[in-house]
């Protein structure tokens, strides 16, 4: 009998198998301790929720210069190295798998989260709503970036990752570079979609040079407006971009859904027959759109954010139909334990 798969269904990806399909999305939580390394607190709440097909960890700035909010974890010191690693042990212990994804801001900071107070960096110096102006880089700058994305990455292997994942959706550097309304480059950088994308590229390259790209996944958002995105023709610049990286065979093209429900728009239903790579798609799911979306082939995997928040074992719970704890916004970011590892599981609240 020919069933169609399911959340539930197990799959591949890259070079691991997953018992399900249900991701736990990248979710900034602030709550990394001082000289922002991960602590215990960080790992019980990602262990609680290591039934996950994969979780992608919340976004780790690769250097100093790419951080735009309080509090969140590095991945370029040794200290956020040993920090990782008591989360992937913890992780690993409860039989799950997670990949660490790789973050600069670009233009998304202040100078009062930069070292030195400078300002941050950008393709082009132009601002985002109620952010600073922030400095183009120069050409020669551009190879000490990337080399941070390479560092940030072995240092990702070094911590006991299973992989990584590159930040390139939501507005961050990578798309600063991909977007023609935040690059206005006129070097090679610049100017044509293929000049646009060749961060992206390089920055994928020197990243699959550390894992091999059965291991590496990369997100993108080509729908986004969020942190005031602009590209004056959206179809052509993903549709270059996500052509492109066929040929680097990633474990996973991750996509953040359009809100509008759209067909038109620039989802995973579009994409499908652009990218020939295993495809994660991410954005505003339910149980029952997950499920659809799998079984009409739209996406292989389904990434949950707000509810994997509330709930650690949504796996169990989709399993069972079971009802969902809400979340609670308010602690989305920073604080403690309260909103963070304290949500009830379904055992506990049978019990
Ligand atoms: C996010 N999102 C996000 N995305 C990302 O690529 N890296 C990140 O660090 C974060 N951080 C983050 C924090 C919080 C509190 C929220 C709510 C969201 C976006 C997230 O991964 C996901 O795409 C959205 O939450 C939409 O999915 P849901 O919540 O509708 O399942």
């Amino acid at each position: 009998m020919n069933t169609s798969p399911n959340l539930l269904s197990p799959v591949k990806l890259g070079r691991y198998e997953l018992p399900n399909r249900i991701v736990m999305a990248p979710l900034t939580r602030n709550r990394a301790s001082e000289g922002l390394v991960p602590h215990q607190l960080n790992a019980t709440y990602y262990a609680q929720r290591a039934s996950a097909g994969l979780i992608v960890t919340e976004a780790s700035q690769v250097t100093p210069y790419g951080m735009g909010y309080p509090n969140t974890p590095g991945i370029y010191s040794s200290e956020q190295v040993e920090g990782w690693r008591l989360v992937t042990d913890a992780v690993h212990q409860q039989g799950g798998r997670i990949f660490l994804q790789l973050w600069h801001v670009g233009r998304i900071s202040d100078p009062s989260l930069q070292p030195n107070g400078v300002l941050p960096v950008a393709p082009s110096a132009i601002a985002a709503a109620d952010h600073v102006t922030p400095r183009a880089l120069e050409l020669d700058e551009i190879p000490g970036i990337i080399e941070a994305y390479r560092q940030g990455a072995a240092n990702a292997l070094a911590a006991g990752f299973d992989g990584v994942e590159i930040h390139g959706a939501n507005g961050y550097l990578i798309d600063q570079f991909l977007q023609d309304g935040t690059n206005k480059r006129t070097d090679a950088y610049g100017g044509s979609i293929e000049n646009r994308a060749r961060f992206m590229l390089e920055v994928v390259e020197a990243v699959v040079g550390v894992w091999g790209a059965d291991r590496v996944g990369i997100r993108l958002s080509p729908n986004g407006t969020f942190n005031d995105m602009s590209d004056s023709n959206p179809t052509a610049t993903f549709t270059y971009a996500v052509k492109a990286l066929n040929p680097y065979n990633l474990a996973y093209l991750h996509l953040v859904e359009p809100r509008t429900g759209d067909q038109n728009d620039l989802g995973a239903r579009y994409f499908r027959s652009i990218y020939n790579g295993t495809l994660i798609s991410a954005g505003g799911y339910d149980r029952d759109m997950g499920n659809e979306a799998i079984a009409n082939g739209d996406a292989d995997l389904i990434a949950y954010g707000r509810w994997f928040i509330s709930n650690p074992d949504l796996p169990q719970r989709f399993a069972v139909n079971a009802p969902l704890n809400p979340y609670d916004r308010d602690t989305f970011y920073g604080g403690t334990e309260k909103g963070y590892t304290d949500y009830p599981t379904l055992s506990l609240q049978t019990a």
